[in-house]
C-alpha cells in the first residue's frame, strides 16, 4: 500500500541552474556527445535535462593529430585538441535541428584569448535556441589559452567579465582539476558573474607504450576522464559548493545513476554525463530513469531535497 502511494507520487526532478530551468538534472558533457543529433537514433534527447555542444572556437579548428584517443584503466586519456565547427557554423548548420526538442542548449566555448572568448559569446547573443554559455578555461589539450585561463584566479576573472559584458545568455564556468585550490578559482569566476560553475573538466594525464617507448597520444599528454576521476569529482563538487552560492554542476566519471546521485549529494545542482556517451550512447538517459527510480523508492517528491544533502 505504502509502496503503490510512493510509484503513483509525482516527484518534480525540475532544477535551476543559474537562471536555467532544466527537467531534470541530467545533461551532457562537451565533446562527449557531438552537437547533439549524433544521438538522436539512439536515445530521446527531450529525456535529458541539457546538452552541452562540443567546444566552439572563433574559427573552425582541425584539432590534435592522431592517435587522440587511447583507453586506460577504468578511463580514456583524450587530446583531441577542440576540434569543431566554429561558432558561426554551429549556429547556421547545427544548431537549427536542435530547435524542435524540449531540452536546454549549452554551447560551449573556448578561445586563445580573453577577446576571441567575448567575440564567440557575442555572436551567440539572440540567438534563438542556445539558452546558456558554458565557458571552457580548463582544456589541457591546446598549446594557447584554455588551461591558461584555468589555473590563475585573476585570469579567469578576466574571461568571465569579458564574456558576462557581451552576453545576457547564463554563463556557466568550467573549472579544471588541474590546480591546488579550486575554491580559490570558483570564488573568483563567481565575483566576475559568472551564474553557475562546472566541472571536473579531465585531470592533465599521459600513457606510454613501452615496446615502442612512445607516448601513447600524439600530443604527449591528454586529458583523463572517466570513472578513475570520479572521486577527485566529487570532492572537488563538494568543495566548491560550499564554497559559493551559485549553483555548481557536477562531471567526472559519471557512468550510472547512483554515479549521479553521489555528484547531487555532494551538493551538485545538475549533472553531466561524459566518457559514458562512448561506452553506452544511452548512457545519460539511463541516468535520468534511475534518478526517478532511486526517487520514488526512496518516497523522495523533489529532487532538490537531495542537493548537498550530504551528512558529514
Ligand atoms: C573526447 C573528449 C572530448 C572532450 N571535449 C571537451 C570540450 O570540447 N570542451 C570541454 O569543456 N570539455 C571537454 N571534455 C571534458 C568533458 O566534458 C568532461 O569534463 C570530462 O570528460 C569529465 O567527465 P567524464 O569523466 O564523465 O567524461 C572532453 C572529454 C572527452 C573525453
Amino acid at each position: 500500500m505504502q509502496m503503490k502511494e510512493i510509484m503513483s507520487q509525482t516527484i518534480n526532478t525540475s532544477v535551476d541552474i543559474g537562471g536555467v530551468r532544466l527537467a531534470n538534472p541530467v545533461m551532457t558533457a562537451s565533446g562527449t556527445f557531438g552537437y547533439g543529433m549524433e544521438f538522436d537514433e539512439v536515445l530521446n534527447l527531450n529525456r535529458l535535462g541539457g546538452l552541452v555542444m562540443k567546444g566552439l572556437s572563433l574559427y573552425p579548428s582541425k584539432g590534435n593529430p592522431p592517435p587522440r584517443i587511447v583507453e586506460t584503466s577504468c578511463g580514456m586519456l583524450n587530446a583531441i585538441g577542440l576540434e569543431n565547427v566554429g561558432i558561426d557554423r554551429f549556429i547556421t548548420e547545427k544548431l537549427p535541428a536542435l530547435k524542435p526538442f524540449d531540452t536546454k542548449i549549452f554551447i560551449n566555448i573556448y578561445g586563445k584569448t580573453v577577446q576571441e572568448y567575448a567575440a564567440i559569446a557575442e555572436r551567440a547573443e539572440g540567438v534563438a535556441g542556445i539558452h546558456g554559455i558554458e565557458v571552457n578555461i580548463s582544456c589541457p589539450n591546446v598549446s594557447a589559452g584554455g588551461l591558461a585561463f584555468g589555473v590563475d584566479p585573476v585570469a579567469a576573472a578576466e574571461v568571465v567579465t569579458a564574456v558576462r559584458a557581451r552576453t545576457s545568455l547564463p554563463v556557466m564556468v568550467k573549472l579544471s582539476p588541474n590546480v591546488t585550490d579550486i575554491t580559490e578559482i570558483a570564488r573568483s569566476v563567481e565575483g566576475a558573474g559568472a551564474d553557475s560553475i562546472s566541472l571536473i573538466n579531465t585531470l592533465t594525464g599521459m600513457g606510454i607504450d613501452i615496446h615502442t617507448k612512445k607516448p601513447l597520444l600524439a600530443n604527449v599528454v591528454g586529458g583523463l576522464s572517466g570513472p578513475a576521476v570520479k572521486p577527485v569529482a566529487i570532492r572537488m563538487v563538494y568543495q566548491v559548493a560550499k564554497a559559493v552560492k551559485i549553483p555548481v554542476v557536477g562531471m567526472g566519471g559519471i557512468m550510472t545513476a547512483e554515479d549521479a546521485l553521489e555528484f547531487l549529494i555532494a551538493g551538485a545542482s545538475a549533472v553531466q554525463v561524459g566518457t559514458a556517451n562512448f561506452v553506452n550512447p544511452d548512457a545519460a538517459e539511463k541516468v535520468a530513469d534511475g534518478i526517478d527510480a532511486f526517487l520514488r523508492e526512496k518516497g523522495i517528491s523533489d529532487v532538490n531535497d537531495l542537493i548537498g544533502s550530504v551528512q558529514v
